[in-house]
């Protein structure tokens, strides 16, 4: 399978640069005939009608689990088919931590979204202080996020996300993905991306990692140039290219 290469923008990117970037993106695979899946998550408020190549696929960090109605601040399902969004982050750390989504909340958003066939990135992963407990006790943590989760949806994506490691600068080893891609897939067999740090020089290394199918990347994907440097990589390894790479030259 080839991999996945994914960015969440978070709370970065404007309209206009937004459209760019993705403009810039999509160029860049026709151009270069890569055929590898690309995600793309801005801003809500960059969504936008954007003409883009079947393997680039533009979709939504958060959305409520609602047509329409009264939930300030938040936006529904007539705003995604306003621009044919199809695709939604789902459980991401950031919304799990910071803006206190519980799994019960999760899961509530998985069903609807699920109901209407949109594509779940569906996101997971444990606190340092879990981690620092010892295997099973983060294997039990995320098995917990998985409450309420139906595992055999068609349209769902993975993504392994350690919270420790997400705009730390700190990726989790090789050795720390891979025992947790084992064994989660082990149990689940669906795409599985890693998140946390990825870095374009280190993103070989991980894209190496047995059952590692991809990568959703937050801060180093910012710049359009960053994100095409990791695109090629992708897309050279699928070539079985041997040699590191983390930069566009040959
Ligand atoms: P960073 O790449 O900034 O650590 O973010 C990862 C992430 O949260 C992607 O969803």
């Amino acid at each position: 399978m080839k991999k996945i290469i994914a960015s969440n923008f978070k709370t970065n990117h404007t309209r206009k640069s937004t459209r760019e970037f993705i403009e810039d993106i999509n160029q860049y695979l026709s151009e270069k005939n890569i055929d590898n899946d690309v995600y793309i998550f801005p801003t809500a408020t960059s969504l936008d009608s954007f003409e883009t190549a079947s393997n680039l696929t533009i979709g939504v960090q958060n959305a409520y689990y609602t047509k329409s109605g009264s939930f300030t601040g938040e936006i529904g399902t007539i705003h995604l088919d306003e621009f044919g969004i199809k695709t939604i982050l789902i459980g991401h750390s950031e919304r799990r931590h910071i803006l206190g989504e519980t799994q019960k909340e999760v899961a509530l958003k998985y069903n609807y979204f699920k109901a209407l066939g949109y594509k779940i990135i569906y996101c997971f992963g444990e606190p340092l202080e879990v981690k620092q407990a010892g295997l099973t006790e983060t294997l039990g943590y995320i098995w917990e996020q998985f409450d309420g989760i139906d595992l055999n949806y068609e349209n769902l994506i993975l993504a392994y996300e350690p919270v420790w490691a997400i705009g730390t600068g700190i990726s989790a080893t090789t050795e720390d993905i891979g025992t947790i891609h084992r064994k989660i897939k082990k149990k689940i067999d669906k795409p599985l991306l890693y998140g946390g740090s990825v870095k374009v020089c280190g993103l070989q290394d991980i894209l190496e990692v047995p059952n590692v199918d991809g990568v959703l990347v937050g801060t180093a994907s910012w710049v359009a140039e960053d994100f095409k440097k990791m695109i090629y990589i992708a897309n050279k390894m699928d070539q079985n290219s041997k040699k590191i790479i983390c930069s566009t030259e040959e």
